[in-house]
């Protein structure tokens, strides 16, 4: 690894303008996800949930603990940063902020997809930002389910290339982003999807840190949940409909690019997937440690996430709109979705998260109908 990285610090782009297509592509990404125009148009299903509300308290609010225990690690509080950005110049202030906030808060905390620096090594410092003040945090390492095979003539991430991207943020973990629906209209995206699930139980198989599935916004279904599990992963993120939507991000981008074909498929897609909570449910009986993350917004939202059985909420687009300002707004955004969970637990008479866990909710309306048609209602 480290001879790679110290060959990677000579700056050869192993093709120059496939780069600066990723570098315009990230910064893109995160310009349309500050817009409403990148949220889905569907709920990620809270409103379907209900904890059972109890008239009586047995502790006080500042007693509620929220820790939560993810692949090893102590996490103060039942939140992972999500993936989001690196690969561009602009993201180096941005990871520095979400990393710093990581670190004050005692949570965990993602880069996006590194493959533009393990392309061009001056990209590197725009992922490891997020360490600069970040020495203790938990950091997962990012890259696309795509890139494990062959796509055209761009070869497969080799085992170097993905303990390169694990090293450069010294991550404790890598996520693995399941993106499908997204690729097939992303102007450019990948093509090639056999062979994934066999490249991804190798990479478990042969990495010294946890490996996570993640999709990134179309939810996860029972089925591939269960596939995704016998390859070995240590961990789900089930990524849902109801928040920050590449469906619609990548449509704008196709409308930008005058690709009317893909453009037609982002509008047909939009809303493809499954929501968030229903997605909970959907993953659940695989037994792994599940992170919610798809239109999480608030501490009550975590709580019925967790509720439904999840491990850990993932927050991504009002952390990204936050970082634009300050560490100390992203901290400021976090302590107040902290404060709304614990009020949660306090309503419910949990006092921790496995008592919030043990809480069967109520569900109702299309997370309810969901639920009864897909046999998902035994834990
Ligand atoms: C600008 C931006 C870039 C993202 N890039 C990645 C990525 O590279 N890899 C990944 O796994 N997820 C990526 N995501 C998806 C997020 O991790 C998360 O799943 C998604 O934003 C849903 O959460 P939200 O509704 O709280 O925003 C990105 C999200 C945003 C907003």
């Amino acid at each position: 690894v480290s001879d790679l990285l110290d060959a990677s610090l000579n700056d050869q782009p192993s093709s120059v303008g496939d780069v600066s297509e990723i570098e315009d592509r990230k910064r893109r990404h995160a310009e349309i996800a500050l817009s409403v125009a990148s949220q889905s148009s569907r709920s990620a299903g809270w409103e379907d949930v209900h904890l059972i509300p109890q008239a009586t308290a047995s502790c006080e609010l500042d007693e509620i603990d929220v820790a939560a225990e993810f692949l090893g690690t102590r996490l103060r509080a039942p939140i992972v940063i999500a993936s989001m950005t690196g690969g561009h110049q602009a993201a180096v202030e941005i990871n520095e902020r979400l990393g710093q906030a990581a670190q004050e808060l005692g949570i965990a905390v993602g880069v996006g997809s590194q493959r533009a620096a393990l392309e061009r090594a001056s990209l590197v410092s725009t992922y490891s930002a997020v360490r600069r003040n970040a020495p203790g945090a938990f950091v997962l390492a990012n890259v696309g389910a795509g890139q494990l095979i062959p796509q055209g003539t761009r070869p497969a991430l080799g085992r170097d290339q993905l303990e390169l991207a694990i090293e450069t943020v010294r991550a404790q973990a890598l996520a693995i982003h399941l993106n499908l629906v997204e690729e097939l209209i992303q102007p450019g995206g990948d093509r090639r999807h056999a062979g994934i699930l066999d490249a991804l139980a190798d990479v478990c198989s042969t990495l010294d840190v946890p490996v996570l599935a993640k999709e990134t916004g179309a939810g996860m279904a029972r089925e591939s949940a269960q596939t995704l599990a016998r390859t070995g992963v240590a961990a789900l993120d089930v990524g849902g409909v109801g928040g920050t939507s590449f469906t619609r991000i990548e449509h704008r981008r196709a409308r930008d690019a005058g690709d009317s074909r893909r453009v037609a498929r982002g509008e047909v897609f939009a809303d493809w997937g499954i929501p968030t909570a229903a997605s909970i449910l959907e993953t659940r009986a695989t037994g792994l440690p599940l992170i919610a993350t798809g239109g999480v917004r608030s501490g009550l939202d975590a709580a019925k996430a967790v509720a439904l059985g999840a491990t850990v909420v993932g927050i991504g687009r009002p952390a990204l709109i936050a970082a634009q300002r300050s560490a100390e707004a992203v901290i400021e955004v976090l302590e107040r979705l902290i404060d709304e969970l614990r009020m949660a637990m306090l309503l419910t008479g949990a006092s921790n998260l496995g008592d919030l866990r043990a809480r069967t909710p109520v569900l109702t309306g299309f997370t309810s109908t969901w639920a009864k048609q897909r046999g998902l209602l035994e834990r």
